[in-house]
This record gives structure tokens, sequence and C-alpha cells, in this order.
């Protein structure tokens, strides 16, 4: 059976276009399992897997312990807000007490960027980053890629405008490598202030205007604006924000033609979506949240037969 390239996941850049390919294929087979009435598989029986959470989290965290538990693998789950990481344990002693345990992966959501990195270099375990600060969220981007694959076939040749606030996300930046490796063309779109310079050097475009934006794209992914991330005001005020970037119908009808939105959640309905379009036919946002269960049971699946070999 061919494999991954790589032993942890820590982001889409590290990974090949055939390590996607693979991903995908295998999420294709467990997205027809999680259909079953009986929607569980024994392939990681023997396997024990640690949910670390030092950030707050609704679906990346739920989806994995979903993911985890069709795949009949044995879940611990940490949230920092609820540990001693309060009484001043560092992440390296944190997660070394939970490997004590007979850990075989740690899937980790951490506030700071590299944390991901920075822990595969000192555990002696599989890691898989479930959101590192601003740096990156491969399994988002996993699952938005899939999904779009879904709705518009090969994305060779395809244009796909990332919207909002670039500069403190993660998501976005996953996206870019991901989206690339399959070989569409991306473009970011918002207020220049929230669209970091350095990014043009990722090979993409970059395009203020909204409308200008939307009519050249085939998809578009409309990112939160993530005031918790912001020491500064990147912008006048919410409501001029929602004029200019958030996607209402009225900006839909001008275009006169179809999009496929993607949204990877927490909404903020009102500001960068309103509900009339986020609860459209023409947003995949349930289906993202669906797809992200198949393409988490592939990532633990394939990173846990470099560890062992999995029951099928
Ligand atoms: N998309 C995403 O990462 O959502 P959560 O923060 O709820 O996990």
């Amino acid at each position: 059976m061919s494999n991954l390239s790589v032993n942890h996941l820590l982001g889409i850049k590290g990974l090949t276009e055939a390590d996607i390919r693979l991903l995908f294929e295998t999420a294709m087979q467990f997205k027809e399992v999680i259909n079953r009435p009986i929607k569980k598989v024994p392939s990681l029986r023997d396997i024990t897997i640690a949910n670390v959470f030092f950030e707050n989290s609704t679906r990346t965290k739920l989806s994995f312990e979903l993911a985890e538990k069709r795949l009949s693998a044995d879940v611990i789950n940490f949230s920092a807000n609820q540990s001693s990481v309060l009484k001043g344990e560092t992440l390296v002693d944190t997660v070394n007490n939970i490997l004590a345990m007979k850990v075989d992966v740690v899937v980790m959501r951490h506030p700071h960027p590299g944390a991901a990195q920075f822990l595969s270099e000192r555990v002696d375990t599989c890691i898989v980053n479930a959101g590192d600060g601003t740096h990156e969220h491969p399994t988002q981007a996993l699952l938005d890629a899939f999904s779009l694959e879904e709705h518009l076939g090969d994305l060779r040749g395809k244009r796909v405008t990332i919207v909002g606030d670039i500069r403190h996300s993660r998501v976005a930046l996953s996206n870019i490598y991901a989206l690339q490796l399959l070989g569409a063309e991306v473009q970011l779109c918002g207020p220049k202030s929230l669209i970091p310079k350095h990014v043009t050097s990722l090979g993409v475009s970059v395009e203020t205007d909204l409308i200008k934006a939307l009519k050249s794209s085939d998809a578009v992914n409309m990112l939160r604006v993530q005031h918790e991330r912001m020491e500064l005001s990147y912008f006048p005020s919410t409501r001029e924000y929602a004029q200019l970037y958030g996607l209402t119908l009225d900006k839909l009808q001008t275009i006169k033609k179809e999009l496929v939105i993607l949204h990877p959640g927490p909404i903020n309905r009102g500001v960068e979506i309103t509900s009339e379009v986020a609860d459209s036919d023409q947003a995949i946002i349930l289906d993202q949240v669906e797809n992200g269960v198949a393409i988490r049971m592939a990532v633990l699946y394939l990173l846990a037969s470099k560890i062992s070999t999995p029951a099928t």
C-alpha cells in the first residue's frame, strides 16, 4: 500500500500532491463507511489518541473525536483551561505526561504558530496539527479542497478566492498551499490592512474589490474576522467591513453567476456572510463539516499505519 511522505501532519507545506490524492482516496472510502447504518470500522482498535486543545474549538475537536471513534481508537481529551497548564506546566511536560500513559498519536491545537513542529521535534510520537495560531490548519484545508472537488471536479485551472482576514488566518495559508498543489489559482480579497505583503510571494493574486474578485472566481472561501488575534484595529468599523467585504445576496445577484461558497466556521452572521447566503444552496458549509470527519479519519488512518499495521 502507498503511504504518506510524512510521519506527522504539521501543515500542508511539506505534503506532496500524491499525499493529498492518497488522503482524498482514503477519505472517499471512509465517507462511504460513515454513511452506512454501522458507521464504524476496527482499523485503529490498537491505537490510543489524545486530543490536546490549548485553544477553543467546536468543529475540529468534535470532528477529530468522532473520526477516532469511527476508527475504533481509544480516545482521551485534554482542554488546557481545565488542566494543570493553569498551574504553570509547560507544553512539553504536559504532553510527556500524556504520552507516559502510552498514547500513540497527539492531535493538538495551540495558539502559537509552530507549536506542532516544536512538539514533533521533542516527543517521540505522531503529531497532528489541529491549528497552530496564525500558521496552519491542515485538516481544514484538506476538507475544504475535498469539498470543492466534490462540487467543481478537478481543481486544475479553477480560481478560488479567499476573502477576509488573511493576516490572522491559518485557514488561508493552508488553503493556499493545498489549492496550489491541486492546480487551482488562488486569489485573495480583503482590505489591504488584512492582506500581508509577503503572501504575494506565494504566487497568489490580490484583488481588493469584492465584486471584481467574485466575477472572476469559481468558488469563494469567506473567512471570519479574527478579533481575538488582533492587537490593533485593522478597519474603521465592523459595519463598514460588512458593507465592503460581507457576502450578501445582492452582491451574488450583481455578479450574475453561480459560485461555490465555503466558510470554515465559526460564522459571524451579518459580518462576513449574511444568513441568506450562508443558508443558501450555493453554500457548502455543512458539507465541509461532514467531509471533515472522513478527511480526519483518512489522516489518522494513514499516519497510524506508519507506526503500526492497523487492522483492516
Ligand atoms: N473551522 C474550525 O477550525 O472551527 P473550530 O475553531 O470550531 O474548530
